[in-house]
């Protein structure tokens, strides 16, 4: 089998060009915030053209930026990064890459979980990497936990993530505190992805290297900071044989990340506008299972991150199929759940609430006078 040939479509795409043909459709299929960076990031931007820094930048991103983004966790987290440590990266997609590519040769294998964001085994199989796809339900949160890897063979890296997509699951601090320690004491890397960090609505969230400094962390720019599409993201590494090893490939993937979001990322880190982001999608969450009270059954109240995983299965349809007659009958646009693996997903649909409160209200609606009629 080819490589591409092993990597999964994301029908949610289809379902989204669709959608776009069709009018009249409430969006609740992807998972973009509407809401606008803080202030101080477009005036960065703004200033960053004026001043015409339209050069390639060191391939491990600015030093401000490395330095910005270390300060952050002593001021987000108290924990102490050098920012030597910290490797600027084109979103976190490219980061996943990256990481895989600096930990893992072809053949070897990473355990990820299933239900999990699709992109994750998709690199795996873009650099011929096996992924380990260890079912995880509501007995555990849907979280990974040590006795998952206890007795499992032959794999060096576990990846998480905490909020995770689709669930919304937070790992609470004493699994996390677990995995970690459970990876280092037996020479495994941990990558966790903490993109929704930020996007935390009850808890404290607690960031995998505050459990162990070999732990990788991967984070972004897109999710909480409102910046999709300045598409920024970075990775902290254990290590600075390993950041150098991550600067020969990134010199070589894309030199460097996008110049001007990165002088506008600088400004990112503005905690008032975290907290009213923060504030809202709060409000939207809980907007959104208010209206959907009744349809389906919600094993998992979403602890961070802006998506609810609902069981649709009383109504007797897959995933896909309901997914595309919610669109097509109730023109309204939500994810199936086959697209995040293969553990019963087809059993399950992702709604996203990255959407203001009339649009949500009027697409728990559709559903609602759909699926109960
Ligand atoms: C869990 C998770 N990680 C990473 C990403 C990718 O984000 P980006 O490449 O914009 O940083 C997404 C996007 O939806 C996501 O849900």
């Amino acid at each position: 089998m080819g490589r591409l040939d092993r990597i999964s479509p994301f029908l949610v795409m289809d379902i989204l060009q669709e959608a776009l043909r069709t009018e009249d459709v409430v969006h609740m299929e992807i998972g973009e915030p509407d809401l606008e960076p803080p202030p101080g990031v477009t005036e960065a931007m703004e200033r960053a053209v004026r001043e015409r820094r339209y050069f390639y930048t060191p391939s491990l991103g600015l030093w401000e930026l490395r330095e910005r983004i270390a300060e952050h966790y002593y001021a987000y987290y108290g924990v102490e990064v050098s920012p030597s440590r910290v490797v600027v990266t084109t979103g976190t997609s490219s980061a996943f890459l990256l990481v895989y590519a600096l930990l893992l040769s072809a053949g070897e294998r990473v355990v990820l979980s299933d239900p999990s964001y699709p992109c994750y085994k998709n690199f795996a199989y873009l650099l011929d990497l096996e992924p380990i796809m260890l079912k995880v339900d509501r007995s555990t949160n849907y979280q990974i936990t040590p006795e998952h890897l206890e007795g499992l063979e032959g794999y060096s890296v576990v990846h998480i993530s905490t909020p995770a997509n689709p669930t919304g699951s937070l790992y609470e601090e004493d699994n996390l505190r677990a995995l970690a320690s459970f990876c280092e004491g037996r020479g495994l890397y941990l990558i966790c992805d903490e993109i929704y960090h930020g996007l935390v609505y009850e808890k404290r969230e607690r960031t995998a290297i505050e459990f162990s400094q070999r732990a990788i962390v991967i984070n972004g720019f897109s999710k909480a900071f409102c910046m999709p599409g300045f598409r920024l993201g970075w990775v902290i590494l254990p290590d600075e044989s390993l950041v150098r090893k991550a600067e020969l490939i990134l010199q070589n993937l894309y030199i460097s990340a996008p110049t001007l979001s990165q002088y506008a990322a600088l400004e990112a880190f503005d905690y008032n506008h975290l907290s009213r982001v923060r504030d809202t999608y709060k409000k939207r969450r809980d907007l959104l299972l208010k209206e959907l009270e009744g349809v389906g059954r919600l094993e998992i109240v979403p602890e961070g991150a802006f998506y609810v995983w609902l069981d649709i299965s009383q109504y007797g349809l897959h995933s896909y199929e309901l997914s595309l007659k919610l669109l097509r009958e109730a023109k309204v646009a939500t994810t199936p759940g086959v697209d995040f693996g293969k553990n019963k997903t087809e059993k399950y649909i992702r709604i996203s609430f990255a959407k203001d409160g009339g649009t949500l209200r009027e697409g728990a609606k559709r559903i609602r006078d759909y699926l109960i009629r």
